[in-house]
C-alpha cells in the first residue's frame, strides 16, 4: 500500500515526466574507456611517442551525445596506478563526478568504474583523470565531450581543436620530470611542443566561402593559448561549454584567452582568398608571438560569400543568481615565487613559504589554506572540512582576487557561474585570473555533494591551490 508521501513523490514524479518529454525519451550511449600505455606518432620524422592515452588514441576518443541524452561510461584501468574520470563542466550527480576520496573510491590497476548521467547542458565539454592529474594529463589521457544541441546552429563544418602541449626530449618522449619544483612554484609544467588534436600543429585547410563552428579546448597542464586569427573576424558564440547571451564580433586584432580546461566555441565565416594562408597566433606569457597553425585556402575560388546572420545559441537550463540576496564570499588565492606568503597545510600550523615547501611541497593556497588531498578520506585530519558550507538553492558571490604573481584558471566542479566582472557576464566552469586581477562569479548553489575547487594548472593544484565547497 501507497503512503500519503510515497503517493506524492510518485505524483509529482509523473508531472515530471510530463514536463520533460525530452529527458524521457532521451537515448543512451554506452561507450568503454580504457586509460593504458600507447605509442603515437605525434612529431612526424621522429620515432613514437610513448603516452598514456584512452582506448590507445590522443586525444582520446570523442564522445558525441545529444543534450539531454543518458551517457554510460565503463572505465577500465589500463594504468599501474590508481585513476578516475572527471567529467569538465559537465553537471551531474556528485557521485558520477570523478574526484578520487571525495566522490568515490580510487579505481585500482585493472578495475572498472560505471559512470553513468545525462548531459542536461549542450556545449563544448572535456574528460580527463582527476587521480595524479599533472603525470596522468601530462602524459595525453584527455578527451573531448560534445553535447549537440537539439537544434545545432547551421555551419558547413564543424570542428574541434583540442590544444595541449607535451614536454620531449630528442627522441621525442615525454621527460619524467613531473611536479619539479621549478615547475610547481612558477607557471606550471609547460611543454616544449604544441599540439592541435594530439599532433604537432599542421596547417588546416579550409575552402573560401565555408562557414566553420570552431570549438576550442585547452587540455593543458599548464600552458594558457592566446590566439588570434588574423585576416579574419570570427564571432565568439560560447564559453565553457554555455553560450553568451550576444555573441561576441572578434576583430583581426583580437583575442581568445583559452586556460587550461578551458573552451571557447567559435563561428568563423572563411572571408580569405583563395590559395593564401592566414596565420592562426598564439602569445606566450612573455607576450611573444608563435604561429600555432595556418588557415589554408584551397585554390578554388570563393563563392560569393552571403552575408550571413550569426546564429545565437539556445541558453542551458541555468539558474540565475539573485544578486539581492547572495550571500559574499571573499576568495583569495595565495601563494607562488614574487610575494612572500604563509599557509596552513590541511589545517596544520601556519607555515612560511619555505617551510611549507620543504615539509610539505605546498606553494598555493585558497584563504591561506592548502589541501594536499582531494578527499573526505581525509576529513579525519584537522582541516579537511570543506572551505565553503554553500545552502542548497541559494545564490552567492565569490568575490575572488588573486594575490599571486601568476595567472590562475580556477575551476569550480558541479556548477556554472556568471562572471559578472567580464564584458557580457559569460556562464563559466572555470576563469582565468591574472595576477593581481579580481573577479567576482554569481552562482546558485544548486547540486547537492561535495565539490572541488581548484586552480586547474595542475601543478598548482596539487601543490595546494585546492579546496573543497559542500552543497546541502
Ligand atoms: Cu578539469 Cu577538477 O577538473
Ligand atoms: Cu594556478
Amino acid at each position: 500500500m501507497l503512503s500519503r508521501r510515497d503517493f506524492l513523490s510518485t505524483a509529482s514524479a509523473a508531472v515530471a515526466f510530463v514536463a520533460l518529454p525530452k529527458a524521457a525519451s532521451a537515448a543512451t550511449t554506452s561507450v568503454t574507456l580504457t586509460p593504458a600505455p600507447a605509442a603515437i606518432p605525434v612529431v612526424p620524422g621522429q620515432p613514437e611517442t610513448n603516452l598514456w592515452a584512452y582506448n590507445g588514441s590522443l586525444p582520446g576518443p570523442l564522445l558525441r551525445v545529444k543534450q539531454h541524452d543518458r551517457l554510460q561510461v565503463a572505465l577500465r584501468n589500463g594504468l599501474q596506478q590508481d585513476t578516475t574520470i572527471h567529467w569538465h563542466g559537465i553537471r551531474l550527480p556528485n557521485a558520477m563526478d570523478g574526484v578520487p576520496g571525495l566522490t568515490q573510491k580510487p579505481v585500482q590497476p585493472g578495475a572498472q568504474f560505471n559512470y553513468d548521467f545525462t548531459c542536461q547542458d549542450a556545449g563544448t565539454f572535456w574528460y580527463h583523470p582527476h587521480a595524479g592529474n599533472p603525470e596522468q594529463v601530462g602524459r595525453g589521457l584527455y578527451g573531448l565531450l560534445i553535447v549537440d544541441e537539439p537544434n545545432p546552429p547551421a555551419v558547413d563544418r564543424d570542428v574541434a581543436w583540442v590544444l595541449s602541449d607535451l614536454r620531449l626530449d630528442k627522441a621525442a618522449q615525454v621527460t619524467a620530470d613531473f611536479n619539479h619544483p621549478m615547475d610547481v612554484s612558477h607557471a606550471g609544467r609547460l611543454g616544449n611542443t604544441a599540439l592541435m588534436n594530439g599532433r604537432l600543429a599542421q596547417p588546416f585547410a579550409v575552402n573560401a566561402g565555408e562557414r566553420i563552428r570552431l570549438r576550442l579546448v585547452n587540455t593543458a597542464n599548464a600552458r594558457i593559448f592566446d590566439l588570434r586569427f588574423s585576416g579574419h573576424a570570427p564571432w565568439l558564440v560560447a564559453l565553457d561549454g554555455h553560450p553568451l547571451d550576444a555573441p561576441l564580433h572578434l576583430g583581426p586584432q583580437d583575442r581568445v584567452a583559452i586556460g587550461p580546461g578551458m573552451r571557447a566555441d567559435l563561428i568563423v565565416d572563411m572571408t580569405g582568398d583563395a590559395a593564401a594562408r592566414y596565420t592562426v597566433f598564439d602569445r606566450d606569457a612573455q607576450g611573444r608571438e608563435h604561429r600555432l597553425t595556418d588557415l589554408a585556402y584551397a585554390d578554388t575560388a570563393a563563392k560569393a560569400s552571403p552575408v550571413r546572420p550569426i546564429p545565437g545559441l539556445a541558453a542551458n537550463p541555468v539558474r540565475e543568481a539573485d544578486l539581492k540576496t547572495a550571500e559574499r564570499l571573499p576568495l583569495v588565492l595565495g601563494g607562488g615565487m614574487g610575494v612572500p606568503y604563509a599557509l596552513q597545510v590541511d589545517g596544520g600550523p601556519v607555515l612560511d613559504m619555505r617551510q611549507a615547501f620543504q615539509q610539505h611541497r605546498m606553494a598555493w593556497s585558497l584563504n591561506g589554506q592548502a589541501q594536499s588531498h582531494s578527499g573526505k578520506d581525509h576529513a579525519d585530519h584537522v582541516g579537511h572540512s570543506p572551505l565553503f558550507r554553500l545552502k542548497r538553492g541559494k545564490s552567492y558571490v565569490f568575490e575572488v582576487s588573486n594575490d599571486t604573481s601568476w595567472p590562475h584558471p580556477l575551476h569550480l566542479h558541479g556548477h556554472v557561474f556568471r562572471v559578472l566582472t567580464q564584458p557580457g557576464r559569460p556562464w563559466r566552469d572555470t576563469v582565468l585570473l591574472q595576477p593581481q586581477e579580481k573577479a567576482q562569479l554569481a552562482l546558485v548553489a544548486d547540486n547537492p555533494g561535495h565539490w572541488m575547487l581548484h586552480c586547474h594548472i595542475l601543478e598548482h593544484q596539487a601543490a595546494g591551490m585546492m579546496a573543497t565547497v559542500s552543497v546541502s
